[in-house]
């Protein structure tokens, strides 16, 4: 029986951003499923992270294959709750899979071959109890496999039904203007790049975010917050539920330096002067770029979701602070 309904009024809390020329609008934040929602998360606080999302008017979830641990996991788990909450929202939701680093084991559930992507993403639709996404990705460049074969499965995947849009992550400037060249002319509807990018990892300022203007592709920024380190969390020590203190994560205490300790002291002072939290003042810096059509966040808890969606309530910074930031990071 179903349970759930959704707040009324969440279309109201969110802004839209067009993603590049695309016909389609995402939220300012989105809400990635990487971790918190393996089999090693508790499943009712999963639940309660979605709700919070979409009642938010977050519409758009984004997971990958090997989410967990285990890998495909995250998809599973999101698949029991999207059947019992969100099968009636279907149609207002952006729900997004990738396929691109190790899934299984062998030479076929890796990288970037025809084989391994639409293998896997008819993995994944069986896993989330869906019959198409909306976007599916290449999760990462692939060195070895022939760029026409990646995209040419990209292709195939949409015109089967299973994709209604395409995207790349990972792929720098040079590779992803011709991957773009190579999906124009097959007619695949590529709409969207998911790179790294916050305050200390600015590498798509060098050349990226210039090409997906002018390719008319849209941008969705992951671990926008540096994997939490861009949070009041780490300002005086580790504490004992965040990531950095959690085994099997790409979050390792010893990143947690003293000058990181000191810079994001810094950040924070500058932060309370915006009357924004530090996690907030993260969010609102990449949403100035108005290229960066979505903050993709990942959270362990519901307040920090509901603190992060604050960050829309200023968008706005001096020059004055922009230097500061800059002169903090070392930028
Ligand atoms: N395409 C790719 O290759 C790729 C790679 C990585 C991620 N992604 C996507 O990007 C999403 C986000 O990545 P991410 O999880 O690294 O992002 P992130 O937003 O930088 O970090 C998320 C973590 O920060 C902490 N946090 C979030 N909001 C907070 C707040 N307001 N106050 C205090 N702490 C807060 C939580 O850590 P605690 O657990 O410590 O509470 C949370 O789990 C992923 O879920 C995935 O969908 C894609």
């Amino acid at each position: 029986m179903n349970t759930y309904t959704a707040n009324e009024s969440r279309y109201e809390k969110m802004q839209y951003r067009r993603c590049g020329k695309s016909g389609i609008l995402l939220p300012l934040l989105s809400l990635g499923l990487w971790h918190n929602f393996g089999n090693n998360a508790n499943q009712d606080n999963a639940r309660r992270l979605l709700r919070a999302g979409f009642d938010n008017g977050i519409t758009h979830f984004d997971l990958a294959n090997n989410y967990g641990p285990p890998y495909g996991s995250a998809e599973r788990n999101f698949g029991k709750i999207f059947a019992e909450d969100f099968k009636q929202y279907r149609d207002e939701l952006i729900i997004s899979t990738k396929a691109g680093w190790d899934m299984w084991p062998g030479p076929y559930g890796n990288f970037g071959s025809r084989k391994y992507l639409i293998a896997s993403l008819d993995q994944s639709l069986k896993r989330m109890g869906l019959d198409y996404v909306d976007i599916f990705y290449h999760h990462r460049p692939d060195p070895d496999t022939p760029l026409e074969e990646t995209m040419g499965a990209l292709d195939q995947i949409v015109r089967q039904g299973k994709a209604l849009y395409v995207g790349i992550s990972q792929y720098p400037a040079k590779d992803t203007t011709r991957a773009a060249k190579i999906l124009r002319a097959q007619g695949t509807p590529f709409i969207i790049h998911q790179p790294r990018y916050n305050m200390m990892d600015r590498w798509v300022e060098n050349g990226l975010m210039n090409t997906l203007e002018h390719e008319g592709i849209g941008s969705i920024v992951f671990s926008p917050l540096e994997q939490g380190i861009l949070t009041s969390k780490y300002l005086d020590g580790i504490p004992e539920d965040s990531r950095a203190a959690t085994e099997g994560t790409y979050l390792d205490k010893t990143q947690i330096t003293p000058k990181v300790v000191e810079q994001i002291q810094e950040l924070n002072k500058l932060a309370e002067k915006r009357e924004q939290s530090l996690a907030q003042m993260a969010v609102s810096w990449l949403l100035k770029d108005t290229r960066v059509t979505s903050v993709l966040v990942g959270v362990s808890k519901v307040s920090q979701l509901e603190d992060n969606i604050n960050a829309l309530h200023n968008l706005e910074f001096s020059s004055e602070e922009l230097k500061t930031i800059d002169r903090i990071l070392g930028f």
